[in-house]
């Protein structure tokens, strides 16, 4: 019955993008579905989003323009993992590492050989050899490293392989496991049909897509200055010219800037890569795998409320420098909220109750560790909370 209710809801909220209605419908659901969206809807709108196709390309400048004026920031930025979430495989550090890699499974061979030219993806399996060449390696690593290569028509395959960083070794791509495989063509890998491979760009890379047409030779590997800012070519022209007369522009903002965001939407705007709140429920996401979606996650805990620009994303993490993993450095972001001393009383402005058990470093033992099977690796879980031991993963 209330699976029946959420399904009509989603539907409504999919064909009437009415924010009036959403908000009649919140009536029915919890207050953390109150004006948030999926990507796609937010792409649909006008102006910027992350992710959309836009253009026409002179819009768009590149990031070395940026960097010319936002020196230290782009310094950063150039470092962290997300600029560099996609790579030529000739500059994988994993690969250049790793020089040969194998997996066996049944009686398929699965083998990854790098030298200085290239990287060759061969599977055996007794009969029968194929080999390609690698083309992509995405994701710099933190868990995994998966791979495309394209045949002699353009079309793009995924290996049926990925490194992962905590086995040191390939295992099965995340979702893409098997237990049997048909033929060979099965066992080694996966098409990538034309709008999903539009999307592992767009997420991955920059200035992959202009006016709804991929374009391979534009983009730049990584998430750079306008996969987040949107075209830069008027803001570029209208301070090149503040710095070339020494008069600093005084007009409307030239660029976009998400730190102008209502708390929800900058919470989505994230989301247009790590996935929203309905980018996962549309998906019928469920269980630890959810926990790779942070803006999902946050959105549902108790701390979010009816959303509070103290726990936006960029309120605990700075998306031009690298991760913080220091878990005490965010208890000045918790601190923003919750009293602390077991004595301490709420206020106005500290409407969180203080914690009876501890007055720092909130985050190890309310943002739990989560194992995502698929990838072998732990994530944070976003879902703030007191966590007990032996509980079941909340959904
Ligand atoms: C010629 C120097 C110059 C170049 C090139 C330049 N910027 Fe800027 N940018 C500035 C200055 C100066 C400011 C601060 C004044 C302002 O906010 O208008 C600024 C402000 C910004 C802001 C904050 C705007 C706001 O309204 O909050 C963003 C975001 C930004 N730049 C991004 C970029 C990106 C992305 C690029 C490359 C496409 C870029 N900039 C290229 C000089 C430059
Ligand atoms: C255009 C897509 C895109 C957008 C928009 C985006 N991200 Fe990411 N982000 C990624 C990808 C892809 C990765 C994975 C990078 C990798 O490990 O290869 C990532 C990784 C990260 C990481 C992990 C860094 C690490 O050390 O492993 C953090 C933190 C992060 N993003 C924060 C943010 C925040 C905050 C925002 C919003 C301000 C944001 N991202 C918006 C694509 C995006
Ligand atoms: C909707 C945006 C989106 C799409 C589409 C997408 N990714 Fe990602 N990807 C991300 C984000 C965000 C992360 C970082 C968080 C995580 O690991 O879940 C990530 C992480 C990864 C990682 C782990 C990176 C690391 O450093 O450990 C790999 C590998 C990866 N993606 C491969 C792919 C491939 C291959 C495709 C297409 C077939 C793809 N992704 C499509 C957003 C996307
Ligand atoms: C993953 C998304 C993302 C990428 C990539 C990104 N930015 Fe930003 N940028 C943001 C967000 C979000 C803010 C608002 C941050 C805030 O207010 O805390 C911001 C703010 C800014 C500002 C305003 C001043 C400031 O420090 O907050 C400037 C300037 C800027 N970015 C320039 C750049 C340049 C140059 C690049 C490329 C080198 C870049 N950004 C890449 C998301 C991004
Ligand atoms: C209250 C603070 C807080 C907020 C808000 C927050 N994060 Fe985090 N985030 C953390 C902490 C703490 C970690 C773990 C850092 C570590 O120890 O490695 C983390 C880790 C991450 C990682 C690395 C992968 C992982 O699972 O460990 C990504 C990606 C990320 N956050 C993205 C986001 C995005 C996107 C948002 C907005 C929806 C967000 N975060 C909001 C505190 C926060
Ligand atoms: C935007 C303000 C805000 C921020 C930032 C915030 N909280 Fe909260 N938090 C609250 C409020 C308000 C409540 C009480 C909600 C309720 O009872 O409905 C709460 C409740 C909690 C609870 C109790 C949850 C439960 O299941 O009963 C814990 C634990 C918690 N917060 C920890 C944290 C930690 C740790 C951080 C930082 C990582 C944090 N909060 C950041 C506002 C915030
Ligand atoms: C060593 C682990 C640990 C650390 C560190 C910790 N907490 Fe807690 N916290 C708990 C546990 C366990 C509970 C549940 C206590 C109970 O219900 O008996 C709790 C309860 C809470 C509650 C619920 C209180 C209520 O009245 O409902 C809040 C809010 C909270 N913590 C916030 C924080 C904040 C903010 C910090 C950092 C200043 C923090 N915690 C640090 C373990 C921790």
């Amino acid at each position: 019955m209330l699976a029946a209710a959420k399904k009509v809801q989603v539907n409504l909220l999919l064909r009437l993008r009415f924010l009036a209605l959403s908000v009649v419908l919140c009536f029915l659901c919890g207050p953390s579905t109150l004006a948030q969206l999926s990507t796609e809807d937010h792409v649909a709108d006008p102006g910027f989003w992350p992710t959309q196709s836009s253009g026409p390309q002179k819009l768009y400048t590149g990031g070395a323009v940026c960097a010319s004026c936002h020196a230290g920031i782009a310094a950063t930025q150039l470092a962290t993992p997300m600029a560099n979430a996609a790579l030529f495989t000739r500059a994988s550090g994993i690969l250049n590492s790793h020089p040969t890699l194998k997996f066996t499974f049944a009686q398929y061979h699965y083998q990854l050989q790098t030298d200085a030219q290239q990287t060759l993806y061969t599977l055996n399996d007794g009969e029968k050899t194929l080999q390609y060449p690698l083309l992509w390696a995405f994701g710099i690593g933190r868990v995994g490293q998966s791979y495309l290569f394209k045949k002699e028509d353009g079309t793009f395959y995924e290996a049926r392989v990925t490194y992962f960083t905590p086995l040191k070794t390939l295992d099965f791509t995340p979702g893409r496991a098997l237990t049997t495989a048909k033929d060979e063509e099965e066992a080694m890998y996966r098409k990538v049909g034309a709008g999903e491979v539009v999307k592992c760009f767009a997420c991955h890379t920059t200035g992959s897509a202009f006016e709804g047409q991929f374009n391979e030779a534009t983009l730049a590997p990584g998430v750079h200055c306008e996969a987040c800012h949107g075209p830069g070519a008027k803001h570029v022209a209208v301070q090149q010219t503040a710095k070339l007369t020494g008069v600093a522009d005084t007009g409307p903002a030239t660029i976009f800037n998400s730190a102008q965001l209502k708390p929800a939407d900058s919470v989505d705007f994230c989301g247009a890569c790590h996935a929203t709140f309905w980018d996962v429920k549309l998906a019928g996401g469920s269980g630890p795998t959810t926990a790779r979606s942070q803006p999902y996650r946050l959105e549902q805990s108790k701390c979010w409320g009816q959303g509070d620009a103290r726990l936006t994303c960029i309120a605990c993490h700075d998306p031009h420098k690298q991760l913080e993993t220091d878990g005490a450095a965010y208890d000045g972001a918790c601190l923003k909220c919750h009293v602390n001393g077991a004595s301490a009383k709420k206020t106005a402005d500290h409407p969180g109750p203080a914690c009876p058990v501890s007055t720092q470093n909130c985050a190890s033992c309310h943002m739990a560790k989560v194992y995502v099977p698929e990838m072998h690796a732990d994530f944070t879980d976003h879902r703030i909370r007191i966590v007990r031991a032996g509980q079941a993963y909340p959904e």
